[in-house]
């Protein structure tokens, strides 16, 4: 049975060869998405409840992590990195972390998630352009790859270019 719960320190190193082993083989990585965890989550913008990991027989076989951003006067939420053992893709791990986050992203009062990603997959869980909600990316990158996703309905204008956390060297 697969179970979707929050990271705990014990489950640090074994979350960092999850990250590195799914992105050896990733379409696009930089090789350095299990250090930017390890960055993350002594940084200003780390939320323990928003560090989830996918476990099935007492292994972790997936990971996702949103940290909190700044866009206009708000704080909001990225989501990066999402990884999974090549061996469980393709079996709902990353749908099943993605929905918990979005679940619990919700219950903290979040009113938006964003990520840099591909299209195609984003798009399954209601990741729409950014662009569509006016809220810009502080780098050059197609507006189908920088996407967002409306958590909570409000009337507060969550608009403007993204202010990642530093360790993200953006
Ligand atoms: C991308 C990744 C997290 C997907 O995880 P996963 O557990 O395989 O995804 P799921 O099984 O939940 O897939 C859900 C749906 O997306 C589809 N899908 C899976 N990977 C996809 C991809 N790379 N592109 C487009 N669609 C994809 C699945 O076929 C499935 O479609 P369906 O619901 O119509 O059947 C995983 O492949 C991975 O860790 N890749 C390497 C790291 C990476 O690239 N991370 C993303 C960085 S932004």
């Amino acid at each position: 049975m697969l179970k979707i719960r929050q990271e705990n320190i014990k489950d640090y190193k074994e979350v960092y060869n999850v990250i590195k082993t799914a992105f050896e083989t990733a379409e696009h990585s930089n090789g350095n998405e299990q250090d930017l965890v390890v960055a993350l989550r002594n940084g200003d913008g780390y939320i323990p409840e928003l560090s989830l990991v996918a476990e099935t027989n007492g292994q972790i076989v997936g990971y996702i992590l949103f940290t909190k951003i700044i866009i206009g006067k708000y704080v909001e939420l990225a989501l990066a990195p999402l990884a999974v053992l090549p061996e469980y893709q393709k079996q709902g791990v990353g749908s099943k972390l993605i929905k918990e986050g979005h679940k619990i992203a919700k219950s903290l009062g979040y009113h938006y998630s964003i990520v840099l990603g591909s299209e195609n997959y984003y798009s399954k869980f209601g990741y729409i352009p950014a662009i569509q909600y006016e809220i810009k990316s502080p780098f050059d990158v197609p507006n189908e790859n920088f996407m967002a996703i409306k958590l909570n309905n409000t009337n507060i204008e969550v608009k403007g270019i993204v202010e990642y956390p530093k360790e993200f060297g953006i």
